[in-house]
């Protein structure tokens, strides 16, 4: 049996195989073709934090594969009122055939796989946020960024930044990533990326200059400057974020035909410019879509590990 907590687990051609299933569903499901690759299985959907794309994409994505998504908010489960992790993970994994979790820190999902007899998914920890990474190379494919790109990412180091440090690590691409001095990535993730890159001949750059990060890119990419958990530190950061907004200016030194990915939720004004997310939005919101699209892919591929 297979967990999805981290892309550092997968290797480049199981994380391809994935996306390949994704592709195939996509098609599939484009003409309404709803193959029941998961009949009659469930999906446990349990967020500790607020979702829109993860919790919509999930269950409407079991859905069209025959099965049926739960929604498990922990303000609602026993969980909520001290019901140990380890407990609430031996219940729900006897009654579903895969969880998918948002949580705090990746700890707690590491804990609930620990005991856990089906699979778990990584919906998103402060450490990582890999389904999403799943439907961003999803999108890289089909705008044919992903032969060789280079990819900047500006703003905080994050899970996303964690995320896509290991996707360029296990992939072996260009990866620059320009954070403000004091907001790196983990120490913990850099030499898991590095290492990662002495295998798959991928470049990690770190900077605190955006301009040298997005200069000839053919991917960049932000989030927010205020994760989840952190909005008491908003005045702070939004001050030491300063000159790290993905606008106009910044843009010209991409490649000409670059694209702009974001996660999303989206801060205008902050990490990205009205005018730099308005004129991209076809491709982040493609992105957006991949998300039900990519996870499908790693559901129906999760599947087949039991
Ligand atoms: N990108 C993403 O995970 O969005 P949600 O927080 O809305 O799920
Ligand atoms: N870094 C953001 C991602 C949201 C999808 C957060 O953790 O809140």
């Amino acid at each position: 049996m297979r967990h999805f907590l981290s892309l550092y687990d997968f290797t480049k051609e199981e994380i391809l195989e994935i996306l390949e299933l994704g592709i195939k569903i996509k098609k599939e499901a484009k003409v309404k073709n709803y193959i029941p690759y998961l009949q009659k299985q469930s999906l446990g959907m349990l967020f500790e934090k607020s979702s829109t794309r993860t919790r919509i994409s999930f269950e409407v994505g079991i859905h069209q594969l025959g099965g049926q998504g739960l929604f498990l908010s922990s303000n609602d489960l026993q969980l909520g009122r001290g019901e140990p992790m380890k407990d609430s993970a031996r219940v729900i994994s006897r009654m579903v055939d895969m969880v998918m979790i948002r949580t705090f820190s990746q700890d707690i999902l590491d804990e609930f796989a620990a005991y856990s007899k089906v699979p778990i998914i990584n919906g998103l920890t402060d450490k990582y946020h890999p389904v999403q990474l799943l439907a961003d190379y999803l999108t890289m494919i089909e705008n044919g960024k992903d032969k060789n790109p280079i990819v900047a990412y500006v703003g905080d180091g994050n899970n996303m930044t964690h995320s896509w440090m290991m996707l360029a690590g296990k992939l072996g691409f260009e990866l620059r990533i320009a954070t403000p001095k004091g907001y790196e990535p983990w120490s913990e993730i850099i030499n898991d990326a590095k290492m990662l890159s002495q295998e798959s001949g991928a470049k990690i750059i770190y900077t605190n200059d955006p301009k040298e990060a997005v200069k000839g890119a053919d991917v960049v990419t932000t989030d927010t400057w205020v994760s989840m958990g952190q909005e008491d530190e908003k005045e702070k950061r939004v001050k030491d974020f300063e000159g790290f907004i993905v606008d106009a200016d910044l843009m010209s030194l991409e490649k000409a035909d670059a694209i702009f990915l974001h996660c999303l939720p989206a801060y205008r004004g902050y990490e990205v410019s009205e005018e730099v997310f308005e004129e991209h939005a076809d491709t982040i919101f493609d992105e957006a879509e991949n998300r039900l699209h990519a996870q499908k892919g790693l559901m129906v591929w999760l599947n087949g590990k039991k």
